[in-house]
C-alpha cells in the first residue's frame, strides 16, 4: 500500500489510520485483535488512541483501549515494528490533577500509556485538547523533555483552531522549543467548518501533518442511518442523530450515486474523498469488524474523478 509522509515527523503512513476508540468500547478484546490484525494485513500501519479511550463505556475507567494495544502487540511479535502508535494526553482521567497539558501531568501520564501500550516509546503524541490554564510554553517544554528521553518520537495536537496552531507554532520559533508536526481535527463529508480554511492554509504552509477524526462522521457516512429508527440499533445512535438534517441525505445521496458508479460502498466513497482532499495526510476511522477494515482496504485502492469529487464536495 501506498504511503504518504506525515508532515515532518519522519514516519510514512498508508492512507487510513486506524481510530482506537472501539477498543473495549464497541468491541471486546477478541474481535479487536482480529480487527487489528486485518487491518495490518491490509498493509495499514498506524493507529490512533488515547489514555482516556474508552472511559464513557459503562465499567471502564480509561486507558482501556491502550491496554488492548498494548496486549495485542504482546501477543504478535514483531508487529511493534509494522506499526505507529498515536495517543494523546490532556482529557480528564477522574483523579485529581489527571487532566489537562500541564508540565506534571504529562510527565506522569506519558508513563502510563507507555505502561499500557507496553512500548518504549510512542510515536506520535497528542495535546487531545486545548488547555486555556496551561502556557504553550510550559507543555512544550514538557515535551521537549519527552523528545529528549526517547519516550515520544513526535508531537501534535487535536482540537486547535487556526489562531491557536499559529500562536503554538510561534511560542515554539520564540523560545526555541519543538513545535507540533501533526494536526488532528474533526473533519468529514458533512462537518468542514472545523479544518477548511485558515487552519487547512496553515497546516499547509507549515508542512503540518493532518489525521482527521470522525471521519465516517460515526458511522453515518456509511449509509446506514437514514432515519431515526435506523438509529435504535446502535450504541452510537446518540450521537449519530444530529447528522439527520435534509444536508445529511443530500450528502447520502450524492455518496450512493459516486459508489453506484464505483462498485463500492459509500463508506469506501466518504474515506476516499478525505483521502484526496488537499491538506489531508490520512482519514482517522475505526471499525468493527474484518469486514470494515475490508472496505478501507477498497477506499485506498479508489480512484476519483474530479467530477465525482466535485459531486460529493457540493453536497455538503
Ligand atoms: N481527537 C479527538 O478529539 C477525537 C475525537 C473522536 C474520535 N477521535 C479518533 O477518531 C477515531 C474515529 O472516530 P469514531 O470511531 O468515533 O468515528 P468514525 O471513524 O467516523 O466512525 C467509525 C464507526 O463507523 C462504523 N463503520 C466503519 N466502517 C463502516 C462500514 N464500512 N460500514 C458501516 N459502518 C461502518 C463503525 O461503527 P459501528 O459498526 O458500531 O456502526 C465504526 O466504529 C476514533 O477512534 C479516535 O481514534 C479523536
Amino acid at each position: 500500500m501506498n504511503r504518504r509522509p506525515l508532515g515532518n515527523t519522519g514516519i510514512d503512513i498508508a492512507p487510513l489510520v486506524f481510530g482506537g476508540n472501539v477498543f473495549g468500547w464497541t468491541i471486546d478484546e477478541k474481535t479487536s485483535f482480529a480487527v487489528l490484525d486485518a487491518f495490518v494485513d491490509h498493509g495499514f500501519n498506524a493507529i490512533d488512541t488515547a489514555d482516556v479511550y474508552s472511559r464513557w463505556a459503562e465499567g471502564n475507567e480509561g486507558g482501556e483501549s491502550e491496554t488492548i494495544i498494548g496486549r495485542w502487540l504482546k501477543a504478535r511479535p514483531g508487529v511493534r515494528d509494522k506499526v505507529a502508535l498515536f495517543t494523546k494526553v490532556g482529557s480528564d482521567l477522574g483523579g485529581k490533577g489527571q487532566k489537562g497539558l500541564g508540565k506534571d501531568w504529562i510527565a506522569q501520564a506519558v508513563e502510563g500509556s507507555l505502561q499500557r501500550l507496553q512500548v518504549e516509546q510512542i510515536d506520535l503524541y497528542f495535546s487531545h485538547w486545548p488547555d486555556p490554564a496551561t502556557s504553550y510554553k510550559e507543555t512544550l517544554t514538557a515535551y521537549k523533555a519527552l523528545l529528549a528521553q526517547g519516550k515520544v518520537k513526535s508531537i501534535g495536537a487535536s482540537n486547535l483552531n487556526a489562531a491557536q496552531l499559529e500562536e503554538a507554532l510561534k511560542v515554539a520559533r520564540q523560545e526555541q522549543l519543538p513545535a507540533y508536526q501533526v494536526l488532528q481535527p474533526e473533519y468529514n463529508l458533512y462537518d468542514r467548518s472545523s479544518f477548511d480554511g485558515p487552519l487547512r492554509e496553515l497546516c499547509l504552509k507549515e508542512d503540518i501533518g493532518v489525521v482527521t477524526y470522525y471521519s465516517l462522521a460515526s458511522g453515518f457516512l456509511s449509509g446506514k442511518y437514514r432515519s431515526r429508527d435506523d438509529l435504535k440499533s446502535s450504541k452510537r445512535g446518540t450521537g449519530v442523530g444530529k447528522y439527520l438534517t435534509p444536508r445529511g441525505m443530500a450528502v447520502l445521496e450524492a455518496l450512493d450515486d459516486v459508489a453506484a458508479d464505483q462498485g463500492a460502498k459509500p463508506a469506501e466513497v466518504a474515506l476516499a474523498w478525505l483521502m484526496a482532499r488537499e491538506g489531508v495526510t490520512a482519514p482517522i476511522a475505526s471499525a468493527t469488524s474484518v469486514e470494515q477494515v475490508k472496505s478501507f482496504a477498497k477506499a485506498a485502492q479508489l480512484t476519483l474523478s474530479h467530477e465525482q469529487i466535485a459531486r460529493l464536495t457540493d453536497a455538503g
